[in-house]
């Protein structure tokens, strides 16, 4: 067969380890996941009960077009439902803007490390691609645009950035913008966008009115704790939107994942909630750096990068044969560091209570090797 060349080239995504897996593999009982960013808190209490009161034939197809959870966000989002694009996923998403745009005689920029699935795609897609490496955590915006060609079709920002969890403040992103020649797609993924704090974070609904080459990912995954039903938006102008349309395949989106996210909208306190508690964890993984002289990037995100100057794959193991997975820096662009997703301040402290371990140990390792 004649595959595409470059699938040769790729390994396919390698997903943080699963908890039974885990379980078999140490004879542990008792497994906290805190390596794919995902809400310890699980759902809103109003999506269950949705789920529960509602009759879905399993033989219908889901409604393609999800007209009533696009009612229901383009209320929330106070935007025209021609705005909105739905993927299985922002990862979908991203799978069917990089089908769009690219092919090989395109090129694509993006910063590195980032969220990988914007290499992968652009891989596969037989793309250039310009990766512009991140200054102290950060996307170099400038660098970016220096990497702009006449031949690039799509620039990837991420922010929050994943695996660093730093923001782009907003009048960074707007010169960027204003700089972006308007042929070039901005794609902005805001994965983490609801964890979002910062006084300076922008309101990127805004900005996709004003620049028209501007398309927002989020998802449903995160804070509404829904990654199982993978459901993901793309917010962006008619145009854009039309014109990526017929690379959706057209049941994209589960009957459940649209009744669930729909409900998941309506909970608003749900939202808050966890973003409050979120920052509270975020202050314990803080305290314990500052107190071990470890360094870390502060996160916008539910997640945090900390570097343990040691190989990140090690730290990793030690957690793991204790009951923690989480992710090494290794495959992530951070060889020295792990990203530990926030959890519950229980999870948090028994997290914490293994590192303080892991770190007297190596120290006293170290120590006995001079
Ligand atoms: C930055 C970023 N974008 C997109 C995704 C994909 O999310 P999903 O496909 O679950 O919506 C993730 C998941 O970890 C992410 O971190």
């Amino acid at each position: 067969m004649r595959w595409k060349e470059q699938l040769l080239t790729l390994t396919p995504y390698q997903p943080g380890k699963s908890i039974d897996s885990v379980k078999r593999q140490y004879n542990l009982d008792q497994i906290v996941k805190l390596a794919s960013n995902e809400n310890p808190f699980g759902c809103s209490k109003k999506v269950l009960s949705a789920l529960q009161s509602h009759e879905v034939g399993f033989a219908i197809y889901p409604d393609g077009y999800a007209t009533n959870l696009r009612e229901s966000l383009a209320a929330f989002l106070q935007v025209e439902q021609e705005e909105l694009i739905f993927g299985n996923g922002s990862d979908n998403l991203i799978q069917i803007i990089s089908r769009a745009l690219l092919h090989p005689e395109a090129s694509t920029v993006m910063a590195a490390p980032t969220f990988s699935q914007y290499k992968h795609n652009a891989v596969i897609e037989g793309a250039v691609i310009k990766e512009v490496p991140l200054i102290n955590g950060d996307h170099d915006l400038d660098g970016m645009l220096k990497a702009i060609d006449d031949k690039t079709n799509i620039v990837w920002v991420c922010s929050p950035n994943n695996p660093t969890g730093t923001y782009i403040p907003e009048n960074k992103l707007v010169s960027f913008l204003d700089n972006v020649p308007p042929e070039v797609l901005v794609v902005l993924d805001e994965a983490y966008f609801e964890y979002a704090v910062a006084d300076d974070y922008y309101d990127s609904i805004v900005l996709t009115r004003k620049y028209q080459n501007l398309i927002v990912l989020r998802t449903f995954s995160k804070i509404y704790g829904l990654a199982s039903l993978r459901i993901g938006y793309g917010v962006a102008n008619p145009k854009i939107i039309k014109a990526l349309e017929p690379a959706r395949e057209p049941f994209n989106v589960s009957s459940f994942g649209q009744l669930a996210a729909a409900a998941a909208l309506s909970d608003k306190e749900f939202v808050e909630e966890c973003r409050t508690v979120n920052r509270k964890g975020l202050e314990q993984y803080y305290q314990f750096c500052e107190q071990n002289q470890l360094t870390y990037y502060p996160s916008q995100t539910n997640f945090i990068l900390i570097d343990f100057n040691e190989d990140g794959d090690k730290v990793f193991q030690y957690l793991l044969e204790r009951g923690y997975i989480v992710r090494s820096g290794k495959a992530l662009g951070f060889p020295t560091s792990v990203r530990i997703t926030v959890g519950s301040f229980e999870q948090n402290e028994g997290l914490l209570k293994v590192l303080k371990e892991f770190l007297r140990e190596s120290r006293v390792e170290q120590h006995q090797g001079k």
